[in-house]
C-alpha cells in the first residue's frame, strides 16, 4: 500500500467546485437545478481583451516569474489610482490566480493566522496544509451587517497566544465572500491598529474590490501600506476566473518578502502563461470601455443581489443589505424551530433539504468557518447568461423586475421555492 500523508482526510475538494460539479451532475439527470452555490461571475469576455488574446497566441516563452514587466507596470500604477499607495510600497507578483498568492503569503509569512468567521472557504485549509494552527474572530452580526470589533480582535488574538499559538497574519476579505458586504473605513483603521500593535502582518484580500454597488474602493493599504499585501486579480470584476490572472500587491517594507514569494513561485507555477499575461495588459490600461464593462456588470450584479436579498428578507430570514459582489449570507435563525422540528439542525442538514426538497443548490455557513449549528448559507445569484442580460442591458433594457423575469428565470423563481421550503 503506498502511504498518503497521516491527515489527508481534512481536505476535501473545495467546497465551491464540489458544489458546481454536484449542480452539473443533477442536472445531467435531468433535475431542474437553481445553482446558487458558485462564484462565478457570468459575462463575457471583453471584446478588446478577446483581440488581444488572439493577438497573442504566438506567445510561447516562458515568462519571468513575477511577471511580464509591461503587466506589472501598468498593474501596479492602476491599483494606486484606486488604493492611493505610493508608487514606491509595492512590488507586484503575477501569478495563476489570487489563490496561490493566499497560499505563497500565508507560506512565507511565519506564525499562525487569525482568521475573521465568516471568511471564504480556502483560507483554513491552505493554513492546514502549511501545518499551521488558526485563531478563529467572530464578527458580529448587526443590524446592516457584519463587523470585527476591536475588542473581539484583541481579546482572539490573546486567547491565541494564552493557547501557545502565534497569530502573526490576518486574511481580511472585504466585499466579502461570503458575505456580499464590506468594511467601513473606520473599522479598517482600527483593524490597522491593532494589527501594528501587536506585530500583525495583513493579506487584504481584495478580489472584489471593484464589484462594489458604490463604486468605492476601499483597502487598508491606504491606511497601512507597510504591513498589507494586497491579493487580487481579473477573476470577479472582469468575470475571468478560467483566465487564472492573480496579482499580489507586495509591499516593500517588508523585507525579503518579495524575494521569498518569487523563489516559491519560481519553484512551484513558474508562470502564468504568456498569452495570458500578454492580453491582461489591456485589463490594467483603464480603457474607458473596460471600466464601463466593469460597471455595466456590477450594475446587473447589485440588481439581481438585491433582489434575492430583498426576497429572503422578505420571508422573515435575516439579512444585511449586500454592498458589493454576488453574494448573500442570509441566516435562518428566526426558522429554528421550525427547521429542527424538520430534523434540520446545522448549516449543512439546511444545504441538503434545500437541495433535495425544491432544488437549490447553495453552501453551508460550516464551509465558511461558521459553527456548525449557526443555521447560515452562502446564497450566490450568478445562474443565468451572463452574455444576453449584459446584452439587453447595454441595448437600453431597465433593470426592473421584468429584466430578471425574461434574463435571469432562475434567480427570478428561486424565492418561491424558499417559500415552498420554508412554509408549506
Ligand atoms: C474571497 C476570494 N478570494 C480569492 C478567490 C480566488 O480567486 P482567483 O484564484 O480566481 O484569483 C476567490 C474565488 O472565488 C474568492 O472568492
Amino acid at each position: 500500500m503506498i502511504p498518503l500523508i497521516p491527515n489527508f482526510s481534512q481536505f476535501e475538494l473545495s467546497p465551491t467546485l464540489a458544489a458546481n460539479e454536484q449542480a452539473a451532475i443533477l442536472r445531467a439527470a435531468g433535475k431542474k437545478v437553481i445553482h446558487m452555490g458558485f462564484g462565478q461571475s457570468p459575462f463575457p469576455v471583453p471584446q478588446r481583451l478577446q483581440k488581444a488574446l488572439k493577438d497573442n497566441v504566438i506567445q510561447k516563452s516562458y515568462l519571468a516569474t513575477a511577471g511580464l514587466e509591461e503587466l506589472r507596470e501598468v498593474t501596479l500604477d492602476y491599483y494606486q489610482r484606486l488604493v492611493g499607495y505610493a508608487p514606491n510600497d509595492y512590488d507586484v507578483l503575477i501569478a495563476p490566480g489570487s489563490k496561490l498568492i493566499l497560499y505563497a503569503l500565508q507560506m512565507a509569512i511565519a506564525g499562525d493566522l487569525l482568521m475573521p468567521v465568516p471568511a471564504w472557504v480556502s483560507y483554513e485549509p491552505q493554513s492546514a496544509m502549511l501545518g499551521r494552527k488558526i485563531s478563529k474572530v467572530y464578527a458580529r452580526f448587526v443590524e446592516d451587517g457584519y463587523v470585527l470589533t476591536p475588542q473581539d480582535m484583541k481579546d482572539a488574538i490573546k486567547a491565541a497566544r494564552d493557547n501557545g499559538q502565534d497569530p502573526r497574519k490576518i486574511i481580511l476579505n472585504y466585499p466579502s465572500n461570503p458575505t456580499g458586504l464590506s468594511i467601513t473605513h473606520k473599522n479598517l483603521e482600527e483593524i490597522a491598529d491593532i494589527c501594528r500593535e501587536e506585530g500583525i502582518f495583513i493579506i487584504s484580500d481584495e478580489i472584489y474590490g471593484q464589484v462594489t454597488y458604490d463604486a468605492e474602493y476601499r483597502s487598508i493599504a491606504s491606511v497601512a501600506p507597510d504591513i498589507t499585501a494586497i491579493t487580487t486579480g481579473l477573476s470577479k470584476h472582469l468575470s475571468l476566473g478560467g483566465w487564472r490572472v492573480g496579482v499580489g500587491l507586495i509591499p516593500k517594507q517588508v523585507k525579503g518578502l518579495f524575494p521569498l514569494l518569487n523563489n516559491i513561485a519560481s519553484e512551484t507555477w513558474s508562470s502564468v502563461a504568456a498569452p495570458i499575461q500578454y492580453a491582461a495588459i489591456e485589463a490594467f490600461k483603464g480603457h474607458a470601455d473596460i471600466e464601463d464593462h466593469i460597471k455595466a456588470c456590477t450594475d446587473i450584479h447589485y440588481h439581481l443581489n438585491q433582489y434575492v436579498a430583498n426576497s429572503l428578507r422578505d420571508l422573515g430570514l435575516y439579512v444585511p443589505p449586500p454592498q458589493a459582489a454576488f453574494y448573500n449570507y442570509p441566516d435562518f435563525a428566526p426558522f429554528k424551530a421550525q427547521l429542527n422540528a424538520k430534523g434540520v439542525y446545522t448549516s449543512q442538514d439546511l444545504t441538503d433539504r434545500l437541495l433535495s426538497d425544491v432544488g437549490v443548490l447553495t453552501l453551508p455557513g460550516i464551509a465558511f468557518g461558521a459553527d456548525p449549528e449557526t443555521l447560515t448559507l452562502r446564497v450566490s445569484a450568478n445562474d443565468y447568461d451572463g452574455e444576453a442580460a449584459l446584452e439587453a442591458y447595454l441595448s437600453g433594457q431597465n433593470l426592473d423586475m421584468l429584466f430578471i423575469e425574461k434574463y435571469a428565470p432562475h434567480i427570478y423563481e428561486a424565492p418561491s421555492r424558499y417559500k415552498t421550503f420554508l412554509f408549506e
